[in-house]
């Protein structure tokens, strides 16, 4: 038996003229969060429908808790459910009525699938919209019962492919802390996100895609640590003493400092280098050195790149997250079947 919940090398899918999915080789241990991030187009959704047995590789392995997407289909059906961007609840019944519904295909007796659904609402907050019919929930509301659909036989393996998506920042935390609690009862997920902050959250380790590529594999920390120390934020008590901090503050660092609009605020990038000290030794310097000018500082912290430089520097570009659904696309009778 295999301890990782996913494994692929090679992992190919085209589309005509579209590598949408060009070699990708994962390795997903179970028991956590495994974050696929990137942006739109990079083949999140095409590699999550393999994986899922939804979409039949055109090279490549794939196997999930050790059995091929190919080969042995059922037995990964059997142990995994995927949560789309819009999953299989009927708008028109109610929240408590869809869950039921779907326990009962699952074959659930009656009153099991009540208790089923009626717990579920209420571990995801929607026990007040239990008897809403769902078109007319908000998005996140939408979104927290489609993941409850997809849960209501405890999966070994969920694919969340990109749930908070277009979703507020309320609602998205609310997500956040439904896959920690669905976690934390022995589920391994695999979250795809084109949110940088979200991966870095959830997941304990994370593969940033591109083009079908996986360009960078890792913890966030070892992602982080890939592009640079971060930065130094310091604000000053006295405002008027701003333009002579930036100089101490540019000789010490040997970085350009910049100027925020809090008139008091400055903030400078520190470089690694093999001659270097470490991001923390280097801020109580420059710390030091301000009050030696007779600078007083209120505040300051230092803070670690964030994801979105990681991308840019691995990539060249940002990533733009977008609210597009592209995941509706009719999936042919073959793959559908395999
Ligand atoms: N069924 C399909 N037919 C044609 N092109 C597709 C299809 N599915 C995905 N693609 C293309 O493959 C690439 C990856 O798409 P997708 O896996 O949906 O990316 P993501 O989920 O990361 O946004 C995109 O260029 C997309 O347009
Ligand atoms: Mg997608």
């Amino acid at each position: 038996m295999s301890d990782l919940a996913i494994e692929t090398s090679g992992l190919i899918k085209t589309f005509g003229d579209t590598r949408a999915v060009d070699g990708i080789d994962l390795r997903v241990p179970t028991g956590a969060v495994y974050g696929v991030l990137g942006p739109n187009g990079a083949g999140k959704t095409t590699a999550v429908r393999m994986l899922a047995t939804l979409l039949r590789p055109d090279g490549g392995e794939a196997r999930v808790f050790g059995h091929d997407v190919l080969r042995e289909a059922d037995a990964v059906r059997s142990r995994v459910s995927l949560t789309g961007q819009y999953a299989s609840v009927d708008e028109d019944l109610t929240g408590h009525e869809n869950l039921v519904l779907l326990a009962r295909l699952l074959g659930h007796r009656k009153p099991a699938a009540n208790d089923r659904a009626t717990q579920l609402l209420e571990a995801f907050g929607l026990t007040d919209a239990a008897d809403r019919q769902v078109k007319n929930y908000s998005g996140g509301m939408r979104r927290r019962v489609d993941i409850a659909a997809s849960i209501l036989n405890t999966p070994d393996l969920l694919f969340l492919d990109e749930p908070t998506t277009g979703l507020d920042p309320r609602s998205r935390s609310q997500i956040w802390d439904i896959v920690r609690a669905v976690v934390a009862h022995g589920t391994t997920v695999l979250l795809t996100t084109q949110y940088l902050e979200e991966a870095d959250r959830l997941a304990g380790r994370i593969a940033v895609i591109d083009h079908g590529k996986v360009i960078a594999e890792g913890t966030p920390g070892e992602l982080k640590a890939s592009v640079g120390a971060g930065a130094v934020h310091v604000r000053l008590r006295d405002s008027w003493q701003r333009a002579e901090a930036r100089e101490v503050l540019e000789r010490a660092l040997g970085t350009p400092v910049q100027v925020e609009a809090d008139p008091s605020a400055l903030t400078a990038r520190i470089l690694d280098g093999e001659a270097r000290l470490g991001s923390a030794e280097q801020a109580s310097r420059a710390l030091a050195e301000l009050a030696e000018a007779g600078i007083a500082v209120d505040d300051f912290s230092l803070g670690r790149p964030s994801l979105d430089e990681v991308f840019l520097a691995l990539t060249g570009h940002v990533t733009e997250p977008t609210d597009d659904n592209d995941d509706e696309r009719p999936t042919t009778a073959k793959e559908a079947a395999l």
